[in-house]
């Protein structure tokens, strides 16, 4: 049986900083290329697999290790993942990492000063988290671990959305999971 090389991209970073916009345009340039795979994001898993969870630290932890268990069972049979969830614990995502082999890991810190994220808040929900109204908000009233050494580092708020898809795109060329 032959197969591709599967890798999991997982993108990390605040509400509103851009992971689900970098992954869809991955998954389109992906598309481009007949390159299968799938997307795990955060707000649609939290709808099915994660139905129920909330946003305790236990539950975060929940949610990224199910993300990281189905990621894990489509990277290895060759089927590239790409998820997008704030995955705010430095030491949960070490372990996904771990569980899925760091050689075909590819961590993505999707960056955006706070301020701006503020300013966009295209959910409403920066604002109702800074009245309190939303306890817990990562960035605003619960953590958020970024990444020391990501192996691709962009900024939403300086970097135009092809920018960021081109630095990605020629990370996974040269780790070989996609031809140029
Ligand atoms: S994670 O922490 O478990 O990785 P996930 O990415 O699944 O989070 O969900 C984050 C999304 O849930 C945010 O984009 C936002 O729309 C929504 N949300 C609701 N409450 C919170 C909260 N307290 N902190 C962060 N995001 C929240």
């Amino acid at each position: 049986m032959s197969q591709r090389i599967g890798f999991t991209v997982w993108f990390t970073g605040l509400s509103g900083a851009g992971k689900s916009t970098l992954a869809e345009a991955l998954s389109a340039r992906m598309l481009a290329q007949q390159i299968a795979h799938e997307i795990l994001d955060g707000d649609l898993v939290r709808t099915n697999l994660s139905k129920g969870l909330g946003f305790s630290k236990e539950d975060r932890d929940t949610n990224i290790r199910r993300i990281g268990f189905v990621a894990n069972l489509l990277t290895k049979h060759g089927v590239p993942v790409l998820t997008a969830a704030i995955s705010p614990y430095k030491a949960i995502r070490e372990e996904c990492r771990a569980l899925i082999g760091p050689e075909r890991f590819v961590e993505v810190h999707v960056h955006a000063p706070l301020d701006t994220l503020v300013e966009r808040d295209v959910k409403g929900l920066y604002k109702k988290a800074i009245a309190g109204e939303i306890k817990n908000f990562t960035g605003v009233s619960d953590p958020y671990e970024a990444p020391e050494a990501p192996h691709v580092h962009v900024d939403s708020s300086t970097e135009s959305i092809e920018q960021s898809l081109e630095k990605l795109w020629r990370h996974l060329v040269e780790r070989g999971f996609i031809k140029a």
